[in-house]
């Protein structure tokens, strides 16, 4: 277990804004951040993080919390994981009550595969250094590669001696479970088909100089393992099997290593290969991801997306392999991504090239050889089109469809005019052709709404709005919302009683009185016994209640770090609603600000008032429906009828009552 001391320690230290840094473009936008959702698929920023308040929320999903709580959602940390990241993060020690024999039993099925997959990298990498094997064939293969220690370090490439299950012997006897050694694939276990006793068991990479796969906070999720051996029959890299850590569609290599180069210089290179990132980032460009061999797919550009709008291409030297991944391109296209693509000379791929270039030879190659991706897919097919007039209306439909991908209408136009002038033919015929693949997507997609209405549902459903706008959860939201923020302050409050005067006639004098936000709220639900209807708010109201009674300051971050991660998301919503609100309006806030606080005696008694003529009004409502002739069965119902008469005239007046002392507040 961590010590109290170190999470406090943490808590202390950790910047919101420089741990979400670390996975989104950030942008300053007022005195909060602004970026992408790296929970969707958005491309406009609905992301924002507040410094000030050390809490982010994401509009478009609704999560929202603090820093913890986005390593939580993001890196699917549990607790004491993310705490141990950002000690990390922050190089703060970790005080440990030891208890680590324990814990790795505790520790549930996706924890123990993220911790037999770092001994594993660990295991392989300590290979290349300390054992003689891992000396005399893994060591020697990355050196001859010309490798450097600082790049086998910085990637912990490693080597899986070639003995049966030495790798997994050893992590046996370190006490890692065979399950779990089986689940991430390190292990490959035959059992007996009738008993399923274990019959043999040995290791998938043995043999095999290894990459781990890290995800973009660095865990390790899997391996990427290459033979040594020449022969053809031998597939020259094995990976790791898809697991509930390792998903292929979903990684990029090198991410970890890039992502903050890939911030900085606000753009990706993505090439195919490990050893490919590997010879750039030794090159001295850094920011260089890979695909692994397969065609790219739209979570791994999400992925990049959330670091910059940008992506460049690195094509082998190979004109059927270019041709093959051309395809896969449209896909960055419609995320509205801006594509670059750069080949190299034939038989050459962006490890051999970057071989014995220095960097500066390396940046100009990529800068000078970095092509507009439509300019590029228009002449390299122009140039097999060239005399066949069948072949170029194929061309047409194929770039004109790339270019009906790109969200951004300016940008499309400007693309038809650049590839009309490419090809040499009217613009005209490109804007035809795109209209006419437009329409048929949009008739494609009203198609597919229509069909995907199941008929049951149909028409009611349809008719009715998302939801309606809920008052009592909104003035519950206000009355919360004000205790956060303003719960502390004390204010000069209005009071209006009635009193017979000297002469025996009914006056209403006005009573002026200080009280502190929090006391004066209390004091008005504990007289009409109100209670919060939502069960979050109530939870919230409580505490803040433990707190006025124990004498301490209600501050919000009590909250938006609260354990119970029910109340921190419904807290942070609530204090970045107020902000998202400022951020739209930022200069008008300013003033509504101000406002807020020299009324704030009438904003309390606003949504006091408000909030009981509501339940007022919702008992009236009851009551009625109780006197409605549905209920007319029950015996003695005229008594009833009575009595509820008799209640609703009570609340009634009260009604008006408060409806007096309202306007007079205000
Ligand atoms: N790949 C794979 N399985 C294979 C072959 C390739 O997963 N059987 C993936 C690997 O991620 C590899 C990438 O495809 O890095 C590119 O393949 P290739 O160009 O053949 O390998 P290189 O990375 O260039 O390896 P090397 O330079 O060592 O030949
Ligand atoms: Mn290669």
């Amino acid at each position: 277990m961590i010590s109290r001391d170190t999470i406090d320690k943490v808590f202390e230290t950790s910047r919101v804004e420089e741990v979400i840094g670390d996975f989104v473009n950030l942008k300053k936008a007022g005195a909060n951040y602004k970026g992408l959702s790296p929970f969707t698929d958005e491309k406009t920023p609905s992301f924002m993080v507040s410094p000030v308040k050390q809490i982010w929320k994401d509009f478009s999903t609704g999560k929202g919390g603090n820093a913890i709580t986005f390593l939580m959602e993001h890196e699917h940390y549990s607790y004491p994981e993310a705490i141990r990241y950002l000690a990390r993060k922050y190089n703060i020690e970790i005080e440990e009550t030891q208890q680590t024999d324990e814990q790795k039993q505790v520790a549930n099925e996706r924890e123990s595969m993220y911790l037999v997959s770092e001994f594993a990298k660990n295991h392989f990498h300590e290979n290349l250094y300390h054992s003689e094997k891992g000396k005399a064939i893994g060591y020697t293969y990355f050196k001859a590669r010309g490798f450097t220690d600082e790049t086998i370090k910085k990637f912990a490439l490693g080597y899986a001696v070639d003995e049966w299950s030495i790798f997994t012997d050893v992590a046996i006897q370190k006490k890692y479970d065979l399950e779990f050694l089986e689940k991430t694939g390190l292990t490959i276990v035959k059992r007996n088909e009738e008993t399923r006793l274990v019959e043999r068991q040995f290791d998938r990479f043995k043999g095999r100089v290894i990459f781990p796969i890290q995800s973009m906070s660095g865990r390790v999720l899997g391996f990427g393992g290459r033979t040594l051996l020449t022969d053809k029959k031998i597939a020259k890299y094995v990976n790791s099997p898809e697991s509930i850590i390792y998903h292929k569609s979903k990684i990029l290599y090198g991410i970890y290593q890039a992502k903050q180069s890939i911030a900085k210089q606000n753009n990706c290179y993505l090439v195919e290969g490990y050893t490919d990132v590997i010879s750039m980032v030794q090159s001295g460009i850094e920011n260089v991801v890979a695909s692994s061999g397969t065609a790219l797919t739209s979570d791994q550009i999400r992925l990049i997306n959330r670091l910059t709008p940008n992506i460049t291409v690195l094509f082998d030297g190979d004109a059927a392999g270019i041709r093959a991944s051309i395809r896969g391109i449209d896909l960055i296209l419609e995320q509205g991504m801006n594509v670059k693509v750069i080949t190299f000379p034939d038989g050459e791929d962006p490890d051999s090239f970057a071989k014995g270039k220095t960097e500066d030879e390396l940046k100009n190659y990529l800068e000078y050889n970095a092509k507009d991706f439509i300019q590029f897919k228009t002449s390299l097919l122009l140039e097999e089109a060239q005399n066949d007039p069948v072949k170029k209306a194929d061309l047409i439909r194929d770039i004109v469809a790339s270019i009906s991908k790109i969200p951004n209408n300016i940008q499309k136009e400007i693309y038809i005019q650049e590839c009309a002038s490419i090809m040499g033919i009217s613009e005209n015929v490109l804007f035809n052709e795109l209209s006419q693949i437009l329409k048929k997507e949009q008739r494609q997609a009203s198609k597919k709404q229509t069909t995907s209405r199941t008929p049951f549902t149909g028409v009611k459903k349809q008719v009715e709005k998302p939801k309606k706008f809920d008052q009592l959860f909104n003035l519950e939201k206000k009355i919360i919302e004000i205790l956060l923020l303003y719960g502390n302050i004390e204010v000069e409050f209005v009071d209006f009683v009635s009193e017979i005067d000297d002469n025996g006639k009914k006056i209403i004098k006005k009573e002026n009185y200080t009280n502190a936000v929090s006391n004066e709220i209390y004091v008005h639900l504990h007289e009409d016994e109100i209670e919060f209807t939502n069960p979050i708010f109530l939870k919230i109201y409580y505490e803040i209640i433990h707190l006025l009674n124990q004498e301490q300051e209600i501050v919000p971050e009590i909250f938006t770090n609260h354990e119970n991660t029910e109340i921190s998301v419904a807290v942070t919503s609530i204090l970045m609603d107020e902000e998202q609100y400022a951020l739209s309006d930022w200069e008008r806030h300013d003033i509504i600000v101000k406002s807020k606080e020299s009324n704030l005696s009438k904003l309390v008694m606003d949504v006091l008032y408000n909030l009981r003529r509501l339940l007022i009004a919702q008992k009236i409502t009851a009551l009625k429906s109780n006197m409605s002739p549905d209920n007319n069965e029950i015996e003695n119902q005229k008594e009833i009828v009575l009595e509820s008469m008799e209640e609703i005239r009570d609340y009634t007046n009260l009604k008006q009552l408060l409806f007096e002392k309202l306007n007079r507040v205000l």
